[in-house]
């Protein structure tokens, strides 16, 4: 891994994923909206920022050219397929055997065996008919988004993330297959490690294919549940 873009690096996740990138010794090539380059102002000397859309097909086969791997943060902001047009961005053009890794939250489900309790369902029912009623979130289209990479044929992997909370780092998050697993039960990562989790998957070839739900390594859950055998993070 050499050369890795970032696409959405302007926000929480990006910025913390810039630096992560960096402290590897990866050149990075950030994307992220024309208006927000400001927010890229301290790693300006050190990366290359491509502005636009992440949604602007242009702009993604420009800055994803000659990456080794292409760390995605699918937001589902707006009602215009932002989280769908950005993913097939990036596999229409990322080089090939590129990995892709892909943010999002728990409620993506790759094979329906998540087990959500009734008030994540409820509260997700919620915010997405609100969401959509007042046209600033499709969440269903990063359902739309996450499907496609689940059906391609790509080398990606999509970590799904629990809620999450600012801080200092307390190392790489654990994972497991599926939400309702024990050790994902305290629901709770540093935003730092969610995007430490993200670069790491870069070289990790383990998590091809997978979807991993995170959930921080020092939680009463993961520290409890040490030796769960989906526990491969830490
Ligand atoms: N927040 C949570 O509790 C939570 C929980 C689990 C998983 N996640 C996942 O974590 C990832 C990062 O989410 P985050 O909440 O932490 O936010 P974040 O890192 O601050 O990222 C927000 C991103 O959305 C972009 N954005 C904001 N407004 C936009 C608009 N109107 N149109 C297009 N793009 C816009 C931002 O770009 P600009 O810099 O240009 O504004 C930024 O790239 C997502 O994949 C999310 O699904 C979040």
């Amino acid at each position: 891994m050499k050369k890795v873009c970032i696409v959405g690096a302007s926000g929480k996740l990006g910025q913390y994923m810039v630096q992560h990138a960096l402290d590897r010794g990866y050149e990075v090539v950030g994307v992220c909206r024309e208006t927000s380059v400001g927010k890229l102002d301290k790693f300006k000397d050190r990366i290359t920022i491509v502005p636009g859309d992440t949604n602007d097909r242009a702009v993604i086969k420009q800055a994803v050219a000659g990456c080794d791997g292409v760390l995605v943060v699918l937001v589902p902001w707006g009602v215009r397929d932002y989280s769908s047009g950005t993913a097939q961005a990036v596999m229409d053009y990322a080089e090939p055997g590129a990995r892709l890794i892909f943010s999002c939250g728990w409620h993506i489900t790759k094979d329906g065996k998540d087990q959500y309790s009734w008030l994540f369902t409820t509260i997700l029912a919620i915010v997405n008919k609100l969401a959509r009623f007042f046209r600033f979130v499709d969440i269903d289209d990063q359902v739309r988004a996450c499907d496609l990479v689940f059906k391609s044929n790509t080398r990606w992997t999509v970590v799904r993330g629990s809620s999450l909370e600012e801080g200092e780092s307390q190392g790489l998050p654990v994972w497991s297959k599926h939400v309702g697993d024990p050790v994902l039960e305290s629901d709770l990562t540093r935003r730092i490690d969610f995007a430490l989790f993200m670069v790491a998957a870069l070289e990790n070839d383990d998590l091809i294919h997978e979807a991993p739900a995170i959930v921080g390594c020092q939680t009463e859950s993961a520290i409890a549940h040490r030796s769960f055998n989906g526990l491969k993070g830490a």
